[in-house]
């Protein structure tokens, strides 16, 4: 059976660096997360080693998982943020993180927010559309600030990854037509609220070749020198995120085989001073975390067999909503017991309610599972569909475990709802 090498099969029982998943699954309950520290670390030095001696910022895409003890470790590690929400400002704020190291990407920026970011003082908007320039150079301009400006273009490049998650092509909406960037340039520039200085482009996710990458480079290095021929000059270049991770069998690339051809186009054109910042979501956490599920019934029909486990499409939509695929190892695996092939499902009301499908496992009821590759859009997307608390979380560091977040009480999920006095 394959193994990571953060979650390691020992004595028979599958492993979170030093301590035996199953040791967590009795302290804390399921479904249950479970990341690695040491897994967060070395995923962090790839893209430190990639960058070692540039000027370069890696700013840590805040919406893959977004729990403190995972934004402050990466703070202590020295990365910067992307955010897409003020909610996520607040929360890297609280994990320490610094101001002038956060970017503000996202399509849908309300003016609270843009107040909050400008009051911290953030490093950059990432602009998305000539409406969200002129909202911000108001709010700047009421504020008696200046405010930190790139455009977000849309290169419409195929990144050649799942639809959904897939954002630098001219159908979506992400971002500005890279055509009308040089005129919007020009109107930022004739703002005093405004301060030019970046360009950034994100063309999607989970992307295991560089091929998108070095498109969409070419283009915004011929963006660059329109505008420098125009005398709009850039302080920094942001490639946005989406390098990929392994589920099964992918072989994504290295942050370096990505950085390498980059830096040595900049080189090329003698733009060793631009910075580039990446905002890596998936890669620095996604095969860092794992979900813990225990086996309530076995169901064997004429037609399949199901393991019916505790986690659901509440606790990890993207089988549901991608048709993703995630590893299922048995924590304790059974040697006696004959195989068969398994839909894993949740207990929730819809037939999408399933995590894995087709599956061969010696399974028995009260088994626990480990849903592989679950630190990326797995808890942050999480839900409580059916009233369903959302799981707890523990970080693991050798033989130490903390509990992150705890599971939500019962009595939270309908806390904020008031039924109405009668007769009103
Ligand atoms: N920057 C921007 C502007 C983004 O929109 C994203 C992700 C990232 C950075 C980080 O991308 P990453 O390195 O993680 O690929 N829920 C989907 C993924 C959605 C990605 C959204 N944007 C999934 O579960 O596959």
């Amino acid at each position: 059976m394959k193994t990571a090498l953060h979650f390691p099969l020992r004595d028979g029982v599958l492993h979170a660096e030093d301590i035996p998943l199953a040791a967590l699954a009795r302290q804390h309950g399921t479904p249950l997360y479970v990341y690695s520290r040491a897994a967060l670390r070395s995923a962090w030095q790839r893209y430190e080693n990639a960058i070692a001696g540039r000027n370069a910022l890696v700013c840590y895409g805040v919406k893959a998982n977004s729990n403190l003890a995972v934004l402050h470790e990466f703070q202590q590690l020295g990365a910067g943020f992307d955010i897409v929400s003020g909610g996520e400002l607040a929360r890297v704020l609280a994990a320490g993180a610094s101001a002038d190291r956060i970017v503000f990407s996202g399509v849908g920026k309300q003016a609270w927010e843009i107040r909050q970011a400008l009051a911290a003082g953030i490093k950059c908007f990432n602009v998305e559309s000539a409406g969200e320039l002129a909202r911000l150079a108001d709010i700047a301009r009421e504020a008696g600030v200046r405010a930190p400006v790139s455009l977000r273009v849309n290169p419409d490049v195929d990144a050649k990854t799942h639809p959904y998650i897939s954002t630098g092509l001219k159908d979506n909406k992400f971002g500005i037509d890279i055509r009308q960037a040089p005129a919007l340039y020009r109107q930022a520039r004739q703002h005093a609220a405004l301060e030019i200085v970046g360009v950034d482009c994100h063309i999607g996710s989970q992307i295991t070749e560089i091929s998108p990458y070095l498109d969409a480079l070419d283009k915004l290095l011929a963006l660059i020198d329109q505008l420098t021929a125009e005398g709009i000059t850039l302080r920094h270049l942001d490639l946005g995120g989406g390098l990929g991770i392994r589920y099964t069998d992918e072989i994504p690339p290295d942050p370096a085989d990505l950085l390498n051809p980059v830096f040595d186009a900049l080189a090329q054109r003698g733009l060793d001073g631009l910075q580039i910042i990446l905002e890596p979501g998936r890669s620095l956490v996604g095969n860092a975390g794992v979900l813990l599920t225990r086996v309530e019934y076995l169901k064997h029909t004429e037609a399949r067999n199901f393991a019916i486990v505790d986690a659901a499409m509440n606790d990890l939509m993207r089988p549901a909503l991608y048709e993703a695929w995630h590893q299922v190892a048995p924590v304790e695996p059974r040697a006696q017991t004959a195989a068969r092939t398994y839909d894993i499902v949740g207990p929730i009301c819809e037939s999408g309610d399933w995590l894995a499908r087709g599956r061969s496992l010696a399974l028995a009821q009260g088994d626990l599972l480990a849903i592989q590759s679950a630190g990326a859009y797995a808890f942050s997307m999480s839900s409580q569909y059916n009233s369903r608390p959302r799981a707890a979380e523990v970080l693991v560091d050798g033989g130490q475990s903390w509990l992150i977040r705890a599971r939500e009480t019962i009595d939270s999920l309908y806390a904020l709802e008031r039924i109405p006095a009668a007769g009103q």
